[in-house]
């Protein structure tokens, strides 16, 4: 299988080059290919001529998307346009990743794939929007919406966590979000699978169980062996530019489907903090 993936030095294009084996596997990342430029796309696929293209590219600034919404909708929706496209004219299969965002994070229980999408952010709208443009070009597609995602080689949470925990006695998280954790690795490990299967539709993708913002960071902080105080406060004490779902777990009956089941968020917390250890004794 020829695979390419577009946003390879991201955080889950980072996993991504790192767990694909057997496959020939192309990594495309900013300057050499800017999917805001259709041209620059077609010419990529064209050179690497993939059966898989993997959509990992993103403008992923949350807060940044409401104040920079030209551009959210420039790399989010239109980015993705391109490369459908490309996909279409090269007969490639395309897997894009969405997001938990395409919610209002107004349901008590788990969001299945066929739930309405009523994104309350620039972000999610951008997402929202991509996703119903890609199933217009290509309706035998995958798209994979995922959460809370963690990992080596990124910005994420824990680092943010471990690094503020490392200087302070206390720490304030909101308690009153709640979703689903998400290591990279594993993330990466059900997209190849899903490619290898040739999955169509929109499938869920997270680890299992599901926890607020504090129960996580608690747990990174103990995990980590620290005994940095976690203060649960509310998301109106700690108000941000882009409104969050409250509640967005997602449900994984549609990975089920492809019997593909994800180990706990505790459970891949465990083996993040150890790949942390060891990258941070690596040094840079
Ligand atoms: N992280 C999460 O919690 C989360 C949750 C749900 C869904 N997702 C989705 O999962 C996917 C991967 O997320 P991630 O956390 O790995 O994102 P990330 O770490 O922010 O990486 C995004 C990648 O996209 C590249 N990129 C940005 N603008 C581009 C452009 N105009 N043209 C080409 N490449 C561009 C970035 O390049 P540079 O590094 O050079 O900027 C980077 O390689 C995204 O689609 C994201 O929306 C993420």
């Amino acid at each position: 299988m020829n695979v390419t993936i577009f946003g390879a030095s991201g955080l889950l294009g980072n996993a991504l080059m790192r767990e694909w084996g057997e496959d020939r596997v192309v990594g495309l990342s900013l300057p050499e290919v800017d999917i805001r430029h259709a041209d620059q796309v077609r010419a990529a696929t064209e050179r690497t001529r993939p059966d898989w293209i993997v959509l990992a590219a993103a403008y992923t600034d949350v807060d940044g998307c409401e104040s920079n919404q030209q551009l959210a909708f420039a790399v989010n929706r239109d980015g993705v346009v391109h490369v459908a496209e490309a996909a279409k004219q090269l007969g490639a299969r395309l897997l894009f990743l969405s997001s938990d965002y395409v919610f209002d994070g107004q349901k008590t229980v788990p969001y299945e794939i066929d739930d309405a999408r009523r994104p309350q952010s620039i972000y999610g709208r951008s997402k929202a929007e991509a996703e119903v443009r890609l199933l217009e070009i290509l309706p035998q597609c995958c798209i994979v919406r995922t959460s809370w995602m963690f990992g080596i080689g990124g910005k994420c949470f824990p680092d943010t966590i471990l690094q503020l925990a490392a200087t302070r006695s206390a720490l304030d998280v909101v308690d009153d979000q709640l979703g689903c954790p998400t290591y990279s690795v594993d993330l990466a490990r059900a997209i190849i699978q899903l490619c290898r299967k040739a999955a169509g539709g929109i499938v869920h993708v997270t680890n299992a169980g599901n926890c607020s913002w504090f129960d996580f960071a608690r747990a990174i902080v103990q995990g980590a062996g620290l005994t940095t105080q976690v203060r649960p406060v509310s998301s109106q004490q700690m108000a941000r530019p882009a409104l969050r779902p409250a509640y967005s777990v997602l449900s994984p009956a549609s990975l089920h489907r492809y019997r593909i089941v994800l180990p706990t968020w505790q459970d891949a917390l465990r083996r993040y903090l150890d790949e942390r250890k060891i990258s941070l004794a690596a040094g840079p």
